[in-house]
């Protein structure tokens, strides 16, 4: 039993002192043109709805989703957002191959966030991507309207769906 920890204690030595050494010898790939493997997003979206699950908690929205918050948010995402997660029928072509990981585009793919896990990602944003955080750029209300916005893309009141198509 001794022996079998201390070949698994050595072997995870190893490993993590090949990682470093490699990593220091510049032998690890950084550029974002690369396309992610699937095994690669699908860890990583694993991890990143865990935490914000977890990070989200007791978190309410406080807004409704009335058509003028909802229009509100529109504008927001068309000004700040659209230009890396696209607008509708108008993917971002920088978002789509020039970042890694890629930039969802939510006219598409509706993010399987909720509204408050949205806020968190709005507000503090998320390491090693290019979402960066928009705390101190936005207020607490402007980032509510915004998730409530994409937490409703695919289901808008006419009006607003409207304003959507419109470019
Ligand atoms: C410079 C490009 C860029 C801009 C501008 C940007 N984002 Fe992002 N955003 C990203 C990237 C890249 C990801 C994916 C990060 C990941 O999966 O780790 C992301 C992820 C997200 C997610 C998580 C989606 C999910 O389902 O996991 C939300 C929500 C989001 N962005 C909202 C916004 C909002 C709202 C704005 C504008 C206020 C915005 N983003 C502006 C690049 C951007």
């Amino acid at each position: 039993m001794k022996r079998v920890v201390f070949t698994l204690l050595l072997a995870a030595i190893v490993l993590a002192a090949a990682a470093i050494v490699t990593a220091y010898l510049g032998l690890w790939p950084v550029a974002a043109t690369a396309t992610p493997p699937g095994w690669e997003n699908a860890l990583a979206e694993k991890t990143l709805h865990a935490s914000l699950e977890r990070q989200s908690k007791g978190l309410t929205n406080p807004l409704t989703a009335s058509p003028e918050v909802l229009s509100d948010g529109l504008k927001m995402f068309k000004a700040n957002c659209a230009g890396c997660h696209g607008a509708r029928s108008q993917p971002s072509m920088w978002g789509t191959q020039n970042f890694y990981p890629r930039v969802p585009q939510f006219a598409d793919q509706p993010s399987k966030l909720s509204a408050p896990q949205m806020f968190t990602v709005i507000k503090y944003g998320i390491r090693y991507s290019g979402m960066g955080a928009w705390q101190g750029m936005m207020s607490d209300e402007e980032i509510w309207k915004v998730a409530t916005f994409l937490e409703k893309i695919d289901k808008l009141p006419p009006e607003v769906e409207a304003q959507w198509k419109s470019q």
